[in-house]
């Protein structure tokens, strides 16, 4: 990958993280729906989108697009070897829609089936993540590498829970040990920032399950930050791990193995819900 293509990227998610700063600065009411009745997205998602999109469309007309809000092909993701953007305008837009500030810009580029760079820009705190593969990762420039910690109990994890209510009990049995033996629990609301901050030591670990576009840019910065990517459930025959967004696990490469534990000691837990 050439140097360009990273400055493009940079350039590209801090001038949409512009975008979408300004347009809640100046937004009285921020026009929202609810996508299948229930995902909230605004109408900035679908114009820092487009900004993005036709951006990478003038320069690299011949280059695929996988972006969030406009019917992403998923289609032989994990076989594609082309030139390919995975774009998430807003990652974060529940945070975005309502005047958090935990939100970000996620652009990935990927060629040969790896993501080769990736961006996740932050404006309403001023941090752009980035990292090119085997260059190691930066905040606004600066190196970042992953926490030290090594023992769950003096950890700081994050996650998700879905949009779609479905059976939450396997997610309650994980928050149920997680509680209890690590020492706290955050929902930040922006996936692709939480593994940023697990790159950088704010967070020690971080599951969930995701879309490709929240996690594309951000898993490479973590591990260019020298943190694990990996997931704590088999990843199925034929899917590629860089791109499978089931039961993603992130944190140092001493933590991992003791969360991977945990969460599949999770399925044992006894919960009494109602
Ligand atoms: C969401 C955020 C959130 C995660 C959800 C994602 P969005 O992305 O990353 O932290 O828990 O699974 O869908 O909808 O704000 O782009
Ligand atoms: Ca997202
Ligand atoms: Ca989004």
């Amino acid at each position: 990958m050439t140097a360009s293509i990273l400055q493009f990227t940079r350039a590209l998610a801090v001038q949409a993280g512009q975008l979408i700063l300004q347009e809640r600065n100046a937004a009285v009411n921020l026009e929202t729906s609810f996508k299948d009745g229930v995902e909230l997205v605004t109408q900035v998602d679908v114009m820092a989108e487009e900004f993005i999109c036709d951006r990478i469309r003038e320069a690299f007309p011949e280059h695929r697009i996988l972006a969030e809000e406009s019917a992403p092909d998923m289609r032989d993701l994990s076989t594609y070897k082309g030139p390919l953007w995975i774009i998430d305008p807003i990652d974060g837009t529940v945070n975005y829609a309502h005047g958090h500030y935990q939100s970000a810009v996620s652009i990935a580029y990927v060629d040969q089936g790896l993501v080769q760079c990736g961006v996740v820009c932050n404006p309403f705190v001023d941090e752009t993540f980035h990292a090119q593969l085997g260059q190691g990762a930066f905040l606004n420039d600066k190196a970042i590498k992953v926490g030290e910690k090594t023992e769950l109990r003096r950890c700081l994890i994050a996650t998700g829970f879905p949009y779609v209510k479905g059976d939450m009990t396997p997610l309650l049995r994980r928050v149920a040990l997680v509680l209890q033996e690590c020492a706290d629990l955050r929902r930040l609301g922006s996936a692709a920032l939480d593994i940023c901050w697990v790159a950088m030591g704010r967070i020690d670990g971080y599951y969930e399950n995701l879309s490709v576009w929240d996690f594309a840019a951000a898993q490479l910065i973590a591990r260019e930050a020298g943190a694990r990517y990996g997931h704590f459930k088999p990843v199925p025959d034929g899917v590629s791990a860089q791109f499978h967004n089931k039961n993603i696990l992130i944190a140092n490469p001493t933590l991992y193995p003791l969360l991977d534990d945990l969460l599949n000691r999770a399925d044992a837990v006894q919960l009494t819900l109602p």
